[in-house]
Parts: structure tokens; C-alpha cells; sequence
């Protein structure tokens, strides 16, 4: 049986910052509010004619060009994105395997929100555990200031854009093998973050531009309740089931929403402050792209080396979640 293995990270990110200060004086908000409530100080923003699959292709190059393998060996693409370039085709999956001049690939986008990159994961390993494919490139990628309502102060303050990419390949070595991924949803929880208008169910009833925008809508507070609460139960399971100590993850890497559920989930597993990676500071939330960004964080920072084991955990819109225990493996060592 082949295995997966996570041989490789890279991310993009755009170089305008947008602060918290610079929010203040566009909704009635302050950095204090916001650094206490979020840990959030400042988030990228992409360009005007920089779209989701510009940002993905320069993630997915670095991943490529630090993963040994040569692009004509890809047989696979998947993007996680909720801020496609285009809504409802082609998919930005697609768009990026021709930047990146990958040719005759299988290339599709799948929309789990925050939980995007896990849900990709979880793909790429089945994909690969099945014999059907040996390379494949996992990305997630997000304009979100694109789906951005800049004048609802329960939204605008958390998101941010940028891209982050992985290549999971074939491998006989259990040793380097992705142990387990979960995923998980229930749409009976749907309405607490969604973009109700422009799909199949609304457009038709709506006729003037603005109600046909896509712009994010959140009820935070309950969302953030729920997040706790599953993501603990979650991680707690996903250790259980493989007889993994928390003791045992050096980087407990989770999806970059909110320090306070980052902390709450980190003080279940009694995680020591330097197992916790945390990047929402200066990305803010980027939801699909925020693991792989934060994995190439420790990547550069020399932190992340050969073998040693990630906890990944990310909930977001649907809503969704997932978890994942995945050593990391590079070829080039
Ligand atoms: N600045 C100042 N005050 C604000 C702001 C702001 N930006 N936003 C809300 N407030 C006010 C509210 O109006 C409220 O005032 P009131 O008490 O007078 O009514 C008060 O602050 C508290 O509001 P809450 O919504 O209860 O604040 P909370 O502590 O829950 O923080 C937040 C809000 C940051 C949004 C938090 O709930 C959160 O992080 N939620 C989870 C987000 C998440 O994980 N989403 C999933 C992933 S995203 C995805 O999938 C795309």
C-alpha cells in the first residue's frame, strides 16, 4: 500500500498591510479592541488585479521548487479557496495549473472555509493511499478582502489575504506517512457564517447590484462558541484514536481565526506555549490559507525540521472542521 507524505510548504503573501489602526478609522473600532478580542494587529491585501490564483501559483512554485519533485511528475491539483477568481467557473485550481505550466492534470477547487487546507489534506491522502495518484499539489488560497463588507465591524477587522501550498506525495515509508486526518460538518449550523447573496438560492430575487454582493456575514459569538468547543473534542479525539500523547506534537499548528480559540483549544491539550504556532497577529485570518501559511512560517524560521510531527486543526463556514497529525517529511533533508 502507498502512503502520503508531506514533502513540502510554501506561501505567498501580499505586501499591503492594512492595521488596526487604519481599520479605526473606517469603522468604529480601536487596536485595543481588536488586539484584545482577536490578538489581531494587521493582514495582507492583495492588489487590485491580484487575484486568488496569482497568490496560489507563488505559493505552489515555492512548494514545488523546495519539494524534489519535478513538475511534470504532478498529477493533481486542489485548491481551497471561498474567494475563487471566478464564482462559479473555471476553477482557480485550474487557472493555477496553467500558470504554473503543469499541463494535463486532474485540477478541481473545493469550498470547506477555514477548513479548507485539512479538507484538501484529507483528499490528497486518499487520492494517494488509493494508488489513483503520486503528486499531488494542495493549496489554499483566498482574496477575502474581495467577499469583505469594509463597513461591518464584526468582519472587517479579522480577515486578510494570502496563499500557502504543499506537496503531498506517494511513498512506501510509513515512517514519513500522514498519520490521520479528520474532517467533519454540519450545515445545521450554516447560518452563522455564510455569503447569502449570488448562489443558485438568491440571485434570482435580487436584482440591484448590492444585494447580489457576496460579502461575508458572521454571527462571531456563537460561531466562536461552537469553534471551542468542537475543535477541543476534536484534537482530543484525533490523538486518542492514534495513541498519540499531546506531549509528542512539536508544532500544534491551527487554522489562525482568533488567539483566544487558539488558546482555549491549546490549554485543553495542556500545550506548552512553545508547541503553539501563531501567525493571526500579522495574517490575521486568511481561513483557507491560513495553516500553509503558518506551517511555511516555521518552515523559514528554521523552526519546523525533518520528522518532526504536526497537529493541524482549523474550523470555519458550513460550518466545518477538521483535524490532522502529519509528520513532516521533505525529500531534501
Ligand atoms: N470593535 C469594537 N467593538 C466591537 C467590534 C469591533 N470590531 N465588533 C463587535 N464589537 C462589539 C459588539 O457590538 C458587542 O457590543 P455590545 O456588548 O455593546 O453588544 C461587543 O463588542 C461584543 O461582541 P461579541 O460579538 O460578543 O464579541 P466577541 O468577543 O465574540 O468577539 C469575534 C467577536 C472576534 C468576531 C469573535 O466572536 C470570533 O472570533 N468569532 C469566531 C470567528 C471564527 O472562528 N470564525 C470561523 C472561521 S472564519 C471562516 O470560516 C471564513
Amino acid at each position: 500500500m502507498a502512503y502520503a507524505a508531506f514533502r513540502s510548504i510554501g506561501a505567498y503573501t501580499p505586501s499591503k498591510i492594512l492595521s488596526n489602526s487604519e481599520l479605526s478609522q473606517m469603522v468604529d473600532t480601536s487596536d485595543e479592541w481588536i488586539t484584545k478580542r482577536t490578538g489581531i494587529k494587521e493582514r495582507r491585501i492583495a492588489a487590485d488585479d491580484e487575484f486568488t490564483s496569482d497568490m496560489g501559483a507563488k505559493a505552489a512554485q515555492k512548494a514545488i521548487d523546495r519539494s524534489g519533485i519535478d513538475k511534470s511528475e504532478i498529477d493533481m491539483v486542489v485548491c481551497a479557496t471561498i474567494s475563487p477568481d471566478y464564482f462559479c467557473m473555471p476553477s482557480t485550481a485550474t487557472i493555477i495549473s496553467t500558470k504554473l505550466g503543469l499541463g494535463n492534470v486532474t485540477a478541481f477547487d473545493i469550498s470547506a472555509a477555514c477548513t479548507g487546507f485539512v479538507y484538501v489534506l484529507s483528499i490528497a491522502k486518499a487520492f494517494i493511499e488509493s494508488g489513483m495518484k503520486k503528486n499531488v499539489l494542495i493549496i489554499g488560497a483566498e482574496k477575502l478582502s474581495a467577499i469583505t463588507d469594509y463597513s461591518d465591524r464584526g468582519t472587517c477587522i479579522l480577515f486578510g489575504d494570502g496563499a500557502g501550498a504543499a506537496i503531498i506525495s506517494a511513498t512506501d515509508n510509513k515512517e514519513e506517512a500522514i498519520i490521520d486526518v479528520h474532517t467533519g460538518a454540519d450545515g445545521q449550523f450554516a447560518d452563522l457564517l455564510m455569503t447569502p447573496n449570488g448562489g443558485s438560492g438568491s440571485m434570482h430575487d435580487s436584482l440591484d447590484q448590492e444585494a447580489a454582493s457576496c460579502f461575508m456575514q458572521m454571527k462571531g459569538n456563537e460561531t466562536f462558541k461552537v469553534a471551542v468547543k468542537t475543535l477541543t473534542k476534536d484534537v482530543v479525539d484525533i490523538l486518542n484514536d492514534n495513541g498519540i500523547e499531546a506531549s509528542d506534537i512539536k508544532h500544534f499548528v491551527p487554522h489562525q481565526a482568533n488567539l483566544r480559540i487558539i488558546k482555549a483549544v491549546g490549554d485543553a491539550l495542556k500545550l506548552d506555549d512553545k508547541q503553539v504556532v501563531i501567525t493571526v497577529e500579522k495574517y490575521g485570518n486568511t481561513s483557507g490559507a491560513s495553516i500553509p501559511m503558518a506551517i511555511n512560517d516555521i518552515y523559514e524560521n528554521k523552526t519546523l525540521k525533518a520528522g518532526e510531527l504536526m497537529l493541524l486543526d482549523a474550523f470555519g463556514g458550513g460550518l466545518t472542521w477538521g483535524s490532522a497529525l502529519v509528520p513532516f517529511s521533505p525529500l531534501k533533508k
